[in-house]
This record gives C-alpha cells, sequence and structure tokens, in this order.
C-alpha cells in the first residue's frame, strides 16, 4: 500500500462501499463538547448523535478526524520527538455506528479491511478484548479465525474506554501488529507490553453506556465507534516502524533539513519535533485558534515556541517554521481543504510569532544556561528562575523543562507555581487599589479564578459552554432561578461581547428543562465575557453545561454593518482626503453610525461618491480576510487603527476588497485593525445607503448607514414616497422636480401679487382716493384699519400716505393672525413740532392692549395683543390731536 493519502481513501471508500456516510472532519475545537479543549478521537463530533440527543439522516458514518493531544487531559506534547509514535496532532480514521450494526459487523468490517484492503498477514495480527467480554472474544475466533492464545483478555481500563469523566463508553477491543522479533518487547498483559514491538493499531469501541456526572445509563441502542490512527497503520503498510519515517512525515522533516541545511544528519529529534508541531500549530490555526497567552491561544503558542527553540537549536539563523507551510499545504491540503485556505493566515501567524520570539529567546536560553550551569543530571532547575523565563522571555514552562531533560535536570513546578501565584496576588491587590467599583473588582476576581473566556464567536454561532460563574445583585451566586435576571461566566462562548463600537450578542441558552434568555453581553476584566441574562425556564447551576445559541439574524445584521463601517470609513478616505480619521463609531442590528474628522459639512455630491465606492467594492463579492499581525507591521502596512487606542501586541487585521483606482489601484482597499464580526465576503453586505450626515462636535461629522435589507427598505419607502407624489401631482415620478420648482415658482410670484394688491386695498383700493382722511381741528387724520398686511410694509406704505396728505398725520394699524396688531404713526415734518409720532403711537399701542412703542418724532410703531380694539385707538389719537 502507498503513501498517506491513499491509505487514508482506501479507508474511507472502503466504508462508504459498505453503506457507511463519509463525513468531513469536524473542527479541533470541539462545538459541541465544552469539556474538551480540542478534539481528541473521531467520535467526538458525534457524541450527541451517540446519546440520542441529535438526529442524523445516516446511523452508520466514516471520517478521518483532526485530533489534538496538547494541553488538557490528554496531554502528549512533552514525549514528542523523542519517541516513535507519539504526536500532538494527528489523523484518526474511524467507523461508526449510531444503533445500526454492533460486534460482530463491526469486528467482520474491521477484519476484511486489515487483511483484505489492507493486505496485512492475519499471523501478524493479535487482539485484546475486555476480561469478560465473551461475546467478542468468540466472535474474534468465528470471524477472523484467530486462535485463542492470540486473542486476549485484559482486565484494566486499557480495554474499557471513556471519552472522558463523563460521555459514551463501553468495553474495547484492540487490534495490535507486531513488529517483529528484532524489537524488544512482548504481547499487551505481558510484563513487557511496554516494549515495541506489539502495537496497537486500530481499537473498536462497542459503545452501550453513557457516563453521566454520578451514574452510568445505557445508551438509546448499543453502537459502534472505532479509531485507528492514521500515522500508524501508515507506518505498519510501508514497512516502517517509526511513524516518522512515514511517507508524510519524510517529506515534512527533509523539508525542515532542507531549510536548515543541515542536511539529514543533525538534530533528528529536533527535526521530528518541527514537523509535528508544524501540523498542530497550522492546524490549529485553521481551525481559528490563534496564539494568545490564554486557555486554547496558549496552547498553541506553546507548542510554536518548543518548535521554535528547536529550530534555534538546530542554528537556524532565520524564521523557519513558516517556510515549511507550503510542504505542508502540497501533503495534506487536499484531504483537508481549510488548510489550504488558511494557508496565508498560517504563514503570516507562525512568522510573526517566529520574529517576536527570537527577540528574547536567546537572551533567555542564556539566562537558562547560566543559571543551570552548576547543576547536574538529577538536580531541579530553580521555579523562581524558570517563572523570570515565562514572564520576561516568554518561556513556557514546557519549553524550559524541554531544553533541560536532556541533561536530565528536572524543574520545580512548585516554585514556579508559587511565583505565578505571587504575581497574581499582587495585581489583584493594585485592582482593589484602584477604586474599581464593587462589581469590577468581582469581574477581576472571577477573571483571575477562572482565566479569560475563550471566544469562539468568529467561527460559531452555536456551541457549548460550562457555566464558570453567576452573578446577580452585585454577587456570586450558585444558581440563577426562572425569573431571576442576572449575569453568566462560560469556559467558553460564541457571544461577542461589546467592544471596538459593535454591540454585544444577544441569543438564548439552553439544556434540559432550561431556557435562558441573553439579553446582554459585555467584557470586563479584560477578557472575561458577561452575558446578561433573564431565566425564562429552569434553573442555571455552576458547572452546568449549556447549548449557547446566538441570535443569527441579528449577529448578521450586525456583521454586515461592521463590514459596511470600513468600506464607508475608507471610501470617505478616499473622497475626502487623508485626514479622515475615525473618531467614534457604533455597529449595531438596525444601523451604522460612523464618526469621524473632517472640518465643514460633506457635501450631497461628496455623499454620493461614498456610497458609490463603498457599493463598488459590495459587487466585488471578494472575500473578507482576518490576519494577526505584530501592531507595529499592520501599522507599516497601511493598515488603519484608531489613534490612542490601546492594542495588544499582536493585532486582528481585517482586510477587504481590491482598489481599482488612485494610488492603491490593485491592492488591498480596506485594512484595519479590528476585533469585530465581519462577513464572509463583500457581497453579504448587500447594498450600503447613507442616511444622516451631520456635526457631532467642532470639527467631527457624523454619517449614518444602512445596509443589506434595512437599506433596501429604506429605499423602497423613498421611492414610495416618490410615486406618491406624482400621484398627487399627476405627472410621472422622473417629472417630479420639474414639476414643483414651477409650483414653487408660482407660488412666490402669487405671493407678491397678493401682497400688492393688499396694498392696494389698504391705501384705499387702486384709485387711491381719499376714504378715511378726516380733519381734526386743523390736522388731517388718515387713519385704517388693514388686515392680512405685513407689519414690515406698514412703514413703507404710511410714508406713501404722508405724501397723499401733503401735510398731517397717518395712523395704519394691522389686524395680524391670533388678534395680534401692528400699528404706525407718521407725522409729517411741518407737524412734528406740534405731535411727536412716538407719544401718539403709544397712546395707540396702550389702547391695543400693548406697551411702549419706540421710533423718531416723524414715524413711530408699537404692537398690541388686542386688534379689536383698532377703532379705539384711532379714536385716543384723534382725541389727542384735537386737544394738541
Ligand atoms: N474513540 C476510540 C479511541 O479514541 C476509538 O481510541
Amino acid at each position: 500500500m502507498s503513501g498517506v493519502n491513499e491509505i487514508r481513501s482506501a479507508f474511507l471508500d472502503y466504508f462508504a462501499r459498505n453503506g457507511h456516510e463519509p463525513v468531513a472532519s469536524g473542527p479541533l475545537v470541539p462545538r459541541n463538547d465544552p469539556t474538551l479543549m480540542f478534539t481528541n478521537a473521531g467520535m467526538v463530533p458525534f457524541k450527541n448523535v451517540f446519546t440520542g440527543l441529535e438526529k442524523r439522516d445516516y446511523s452508520r458514518a466514516v471520517s478521518a478526524q483532526k485530533c489534538v493531544r496538547a494541553g488538557g487531559k490528554h496531554n502528549d506534547l512533552d514525549n514528542v520527538g523523542y519517541t516513535a509514535r507519539h504526536h500532538t496532532f494527528f489523523e484518526m480514521l474511524g467507523n461508526f455506528s449510531f444503533g445500526d450494526y454492533f460486534k460482530d459487523r463491526a469486528i467482520e468490517l474491521a477484519w476484511n479491511l486489515i487483511t483484505k484492503e489492507y493486505g496485512i498477514p492475519a499471523e501478524r495480527l493479535l487482539v485484546t478484548v475486555y476480561a469478560d467480554d465473551d461475546e467478542a472474544f468468540s466472535l474474534w475466533k468465528k470471524i477472523a479465525g484467530l486462535p485463542e492464545e492470540r486473542i486476549i483478555r485484559i482486565a484494566t481500563s486499557d480495554n474499557f474506554w471513556a471519552m472522558g469523566d463523563t460521555g459514551p463508553c463501553g468495553p474495547c477491543s484492540e487490534i495490535f501488529y507486531d513488529h517483529g522479533e528484532h524489537i524488544p518487547g512482548g504481547p499487551p498483559g505481558s510484563p513487557d507490553e511496554d516494549g515495541d514491538r506489539f502495537i496497537e493499531i486500530w481499537n473498536l469501541v462497542f459503545m452501550q453506556y453513557e457516563q453521566l456526572a454520578d451514574e452510568r445509563v445505557d445508551l438509546p441502542r448499543p453502537s459502534i465507534d472505532t479509531g485507528m490512527g492514521l500515522e500508524r497503520i501508515a507506518a505498519v503498510l510501508q514497512g516502517v516502524h517509526d511513524n516518522y519515517d512515514i511517507d508524510l512525515f519524510r517529506a515534512l522533516i527533509s523539508a525542515s533539513e532542507n531549510v536548515v541545511g543541515t542536511g539529514a544528519n543533525g538534530g533528528a529529534s529536533s527535526h521530528r519535533i518541527i514537523a509535528d508541531h508544524l501540523r498542530s500549530t497550522s492546524f490549529l490555526i485553521a481551525d481559528g485558534v490563534l496564539p494568545s497567552n490564554e486557555g486554547r491561544g496558549y496552547v498553541l503558542r506553546r507548542i510554536m515556541r518548543r518548535a521554535m527553540r528547536h529550530a534555534h537549536l538546530l542554528g537556524a539563523q532565520e524564521p523557519l517554521m513558516y517556510r515549511l507551510v507550503p510542504t505542508l499545504v502540497r501533503e495534506m491540503g487536499r484531504a483537508y481543504p481549510e488548510l489550504a485556505r488558511a494557508e496565508s493566515l498560517i504563514s503570516e501567524t507562525l512568522k510573526l510569532e517566529e520574529t517576536r520570539f527570537r527577540r528574547t529567546l536567546e537572551r533567555g536560553l542564556s539566562l537558562l544556561d547560566e543559571a543551570s550551569a552548576g547543576l547536574d543530571s538529577g538536580a531541579e532547575f530553580s521555579g523562581e528562575t524558570a517563572f523570570k523565563l515565562y514572564d520576561t522571555y516568554g518561556f513556557p514552562l514546557d519549553l524550559t523543562q524541554d531544553a533541560l531533560r536532556a541533561r536530565g535536570i528536572g524543574v520545580d513546578t512548585d516554585g514556579f507555581k508559587a511565583a505565578m501565584e505571587r504575581q497574581r496576588a499582587e495585581a489583584r491587590a493594585a485592582w482593589s487599589g484602584s477604586g474599581e467599583a464593587a462589581t469590577d473588582t468581582l469581574w477581576f476576581t472571577l477573571k483571575d479564578r477562572l482565566g479569560a473566556t475563550d471566544f469562539l464567536g468568529y467561527d460559531s454561532e452555536a456551541l457549548e459552554g460550562v457555566v464558570g460563574a453567576l452573578v446577580r445583585d452585585g454577587a456570586e451566586v450558585m444558581e440563577l432561578k426562572a425569573g431571576d435576571t442576572g449575569f453568566v461566566v462560560l469556559n467558553q462562548t460564541p457571544f461577542y461581547g461589546e467592544s471596538g463600537g459593535q454591540v454585544g450578542d444577544t441569543g438564548t441558552m439552553t439544556a434540559d428543562g432550561v431556557r435562558v434568555r441573553v439579553t446582554d453581553t459585555q467584557k470586563r476584566a479584560d477578557g472575561l465575557f458577561v452575558h446578561e441574562v433573564t431565566v425564562d425556564e429552569g434553573a442555571v447551576t455552576i458547572g452546568q453545561a449549556l447549548e449557547l445559541t446566538v441570535d443569527g439574524a441579528r449577529r448578521s445584521a450586525i456583521r454586515a454593518n461592521h463590514s459596511a463601517t470600513h468600506l464607508v470609513h475608507e471610501a470617505l478616505r478616499e473622497v475626502l482626503g487623508d485626514h479622515v480619521a475615525q473618531k467614534g463609531s457604533l455597529v449595531t442590528p438596525d444601523r451604522l453610525r460612523f464618526d469621524f474628522s473632517h472640518p465643514m459639512p460633506v457635501s450631497v455630491e461628496e455623499l454620493r461618491k461614498v456610497e458609490d465606492i463603498s457599493n463598488d467594492i459590495v459587487l466585488q463579492n471578494a472575500p473578507v480576510e482576518t490576519r494577526l499581525m505584530g501592531v507595529d507591521d499592520a501599522i507599516e502596512q497601511g493598515a488603519m487603527a484608531l489613534f490612542g487606542e490601546k492594542y495588544g501586541e499582536e493585532v486582528r487585521v481585517v482586510s477587504m476588497g481590491r482598489a481599482t483606482q488612485g494610488a492603491k489601484a490593485g491592492k488591498t482597499y480596506s485594512l484595519e485593525l479590528c476585533g469585530g464580526t465581519h462577513v464572509r465576503r463583500t457581497g453579504d453586505i448587500g447594498l450600503v445607503t447613507l442616511v444622516a450626515e451631520g456635526a457631532v462636535a467642532a470639527g467631527v461629522r457624523r454619517i449614518e448607514a444602512l445596509t443589506g435589507r434595512a437599506a433596501r427598505q429604506y429605499l423602497a419607502e423613498q421611492d414610495m414616497r416618490l410615486r406618491d407624489l406624482a400621484g398627487v401631482l399627476k405627472v410621472a415620478p422622473g417629472d417630479v422636480t420639474e414639476r414643483v420648482s414651477g409650483l414653487v415658482e408660482e407660488k412666490r410670484r402669487l405671493e407678491r401679487e397678493l401682497a400688492e394688491t393688499r396694498k392696494k386695498l389698504a391705501m384705499g383700493g387702486t384709485g387711491g382716493g381719499d376714504a378715511g382722511i378726516r380733519e381734526v381741528g386743523s390736522v388731517k387724520l388718515l387713519a385704517r384699519v388693514v388686515e392680512g398686511l405685513n407689519p414690515k410694509d406698514l412703514k413703507g406704505l404710511a410714508d406713501e400716505a404722508k405724501a397723499q396728505l401733503g401735510s398731517g398725520v397717518v395712523v395704519l394699524i394691522s389686524k395680524g393672525e391670533e388678534n395680534k396688531a401692528a400699528i404706525v404713526v407718521a407725522v409729517t415734518a411741518d407737524l412734528t413740532e406740534r405731535f411727536s409720532a412716538v407719544d401718539l403711537v403709544r397712546l395707540g399701542s396702550a389702547a391695543l392692549g400693548g406697551r411702549g412703542g419706540g421710533g423718531r418724532p416723524d414715524m413711530a410703531q408699537a404692537g398690541g395683543s388686542d386688534a379689536s380694539q383698532a377703532e379705539a385707538a384711532i379714536e385716543a389719537i384723534a382725541t389727542s390731536l384735537g386737544e394738541g
């Protein structure tokens, strides 16, 4: 049998031919099991199918599953490189029956594959069964024709497989391969079983039970779960004893040798470590794990740095791991397309980590050499120094242990832990001293105890999480009951915690008989995700596993609005200039708001351009890519960052679209530091519509926009309005502007004409005449009450009236809305010695319910609140003239 790829395909094909559904590998970060750090067996994605919780439309399946055993319970990290068969990453081939066939068919299928398809001679094989499993014993005899001495009963847990402390389990039967007498070791169950001669190649688990927290119950129906390490079976089929001698590893190791230039002679363990760690780190990154100082991200970082120390040991002068990625993709990218898709993310992440770690690696190693110089084999290295290496030089504890291992020196891990605890206590004291509110102190305490929450929401919107803490009324509680409102902290979550302007996710948390509404999610204490909840049904307790589901429609709308914010930001810079800098943003499911520096209002044409450019990128339907970069590199590459914002050393950089014009033509259109959630392709935004522009502060403008369905609805409403308007105007929608302009013009003309007509009427009709003129003593008085005339026009009219009189006094009163009155009194120049217009207008105004009035002796005006007294006002003035 040939290469690893053929062996894998042969397995999948064989079971597919035998009625099994081929199922693609699940992700390395399990979505359905919050207790597992990484997927570590082929059955993990099917856990809920075994227990009956989940139904699928097949009852037999086959898969090649990616597995990682590092960090978590199964941790093989320390052994890798020094043994023939330990890996941090491996592939598990498995066939599964969910209540379909059981022991007999499982044994028959396995035996035929191994002996017929793979052609392994039967005499090289032996099997184990669980001590009291007589049925399996006789089936092996009957089906495989194995002699009894090669069917070994094992009473220990070796032959009772359980996925963990809880979950499906059952007795198992293992198939062993005899690598031959030249290798020391005895068969399973013998005193020499730990030797390397008899190697387990396939484990058939007869799944019958589910282990719960306090009891073991029967599965709904007996099932089958099998697991065969691809690397092991490949070693057997390729006639080698060591997994690292199979074709796949030979290719990776020789790529490593070529890059380092040491040839095949030097540093065999180091090359193996590099090859193994390259696989685990690359696959983890492809599945969304990125290096960090917490949880899964830290396991990844530990693996990466361990490999990097070995590259350094080999004398590599430059970052090396990232140069091996193409070989890995060539070897495994066809079977795992996600690896090929993430190739550049993997390379960049490795290169970044290598470049950064190299800066402290050398200095750390010389400290390590110095501090261990006097130590002999069997001695213990100071835990305090190991902590300093960790804290100052970024040496994970296992890296220090690995470095000292060859000299037989251990590390005082208790001392290490004590130093770590001391540092935490100091940090804690600093928080309590910083005057934070009581609940903030609580969040910090929880963060300290539980660690940062693993946010898995970039890749999934539904997964399981375990409750780590519950808070109600500012204090920790053991339970939240129906009707309660409080906060839930979990070990991992798909809910986005509000940050970077993007609002927190909402959704549900459920379990049997438990229903919880998540109304908001916030980030506290640097990485603790706090879910604000209301319990609708049942009770939530510490340690409970909950099915977490983000409101997907709401999240999609948020994604679209966030990605659109990036496009609008870049388009604004393109249209208005590089002075445009983000001053704030708000991304909600309904709309986006973006504040930016710009000294004047953005014109309608500019807004149109911004919208057009943004929508051109939407139409490109370009993939939106996220990478992890050093903050300095990112900014050097032109990524937009918020001035004054505190970023970690590594940042997520989101890029989208291709620029088609200007200096950036052909390059990435938008490149921004961003921790938010985004659409997969720009086309998912649908449409961008700017709906408002205005000022927020001096030099800061605000734009509001809609995307997708909201944008469509908005535009449809606008269109409806236009159609209604066209209907009212009885023109085609395209002619509305012209029609309305005409109407406005006509209205102005009519108003002018109306004013003229009123004036004329006020002056006694078109013919002039002397209506309203009388003699008071020797003085001619022209007094008129007019309606609907603008008070501003009264003075002009009064002038005209003076001219008409030649000599005399003019009183004009205009009745306005709400019974208001305006009064103007004018006195011809020859009479100002005798009468003051100001005095007269005050008399009139008093009669009109007003007060005061002002002007000159020849022209004065005033107001009043009771126009019905107009005649009385005129009489008051006339009387005064008579007395004067
Ligand atoms: N689940 C079984 C194992 O991991 C097959 O060995």
